[in-house]
């Protein structure tokens, strides 16, 4: 079983990729109502996310702390997707899961094009980066499931980058504490009341009402929103004016 968030889509891709060549199913998150899951005994359990500020996004932690499961998993690893680097999260994760009493075996970071738009000097990637990362993603999912399928045990391919510890354990709280505000957002005049935003919301914390979105207290950052306007119409404050959208399609990037 594939537990799995995504904001923009990446993780998503990748989940169902995963799922596919593992024959594993997959479980979105926000779906999840708190009844028991039912595990094979000796059935492998993986997590797919988004970066958010050098960690796991808090959606999925808070996931990992409550879902019940029936039996506890002979196996257990993460797949995460990020622009370029992920911190500590594999040392995060693993204590994550270990506060529940099971171990993680293994975990990937996988670079995908980039969907932080949200804070000054962040955009998407140029077309040819995001296709770059899309061509060699193809080849990591095949591996990585090759080396989840022989049970590889501690084994933690991520790309950490520099300053990792105090990315994931100073600015990620600051970030979670901080950041995670859905005040900023607002639409321009361009809006046309056409209720994609409130349909894109992963987390549905976006209700159009008299033809505008308005946002609810249970963002994620993830800007889902931004990317899928068809008008760009959604801006966050002052970062994102004037910067590109991104979407992911199939075999296709573009950035808008
Ligand atoms: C709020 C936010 C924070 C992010 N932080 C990081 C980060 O710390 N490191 C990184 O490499 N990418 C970061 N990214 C980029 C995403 O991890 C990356 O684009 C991911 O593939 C998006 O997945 P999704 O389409 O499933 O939402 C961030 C994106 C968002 C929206």
């Amino acid at each position: 079983m594939i537990f799995y968030f995504s904001g923009v889509g990446n993780s998503a891709w990748v989940a169902s990729q995963l799922a596919e060549k593992l024959g594993d199913k997959l479980v979105f998150i926000v779906d999840y109502a708190g009844q028991t899951i039912h595990i094979e005994p000796g059935e492998r359990i993986g997590f797919v996310f988004p970066i958010y500020s050098w960690a796991p996004p808090k959606i999925m932690l808070d996931f990992i702390a409550r879902v019940q499961i029936s039996s506890p998993p002979s196996y257990i690893y993460f797949v995460c997707t990020c622009g370029s680097d992920t911190g500590k999260t594999p040392e995060l994760f693993s204590a994550h899961i270990q506060a529940r009493g099971w171990h993680c075996h293994s975990g990937y970071s996988i670079a995908m094009p980039n969907t932080y738009v949200a804070f000054p000097g962040f955009g998407v990637d140029k077309d040819r980066i995001a296709q770059q990362k899309i061509s060699a993603a193809k080849d990591r999912i095949t591996l990585i499931s090759k080396q989840i399928q022989s049970n590889i045990s501690t084994h933690f391919d991520c790309n950490e980058g520099g300053m990792a510890r105090f990315k994931t354990y100073t600015i990620n709280p600051l970030f979670n504490q901080h950041m995670l505000s859905a005040k900023p957002f607002y639409t321009t005049d361009a809006c046309i009341g056409c209720k994609k935003c409130e349909n894109t919301c992963p987390v549905h914390n976006i209700h159009v009402e008299n033809g505008r979105p308005s946002w609810g207290e249970n963002c994620t950052q993830c800007t889902a929103c931004f990317h899928a306007c068809p008008q760009n119409a959604i801006q966050y404050g002052h970062f994102t004016k004037g910067k590109k959208q991104y979407r992911l399609r199939l075999n296709i990037i573009q950035n808008s």
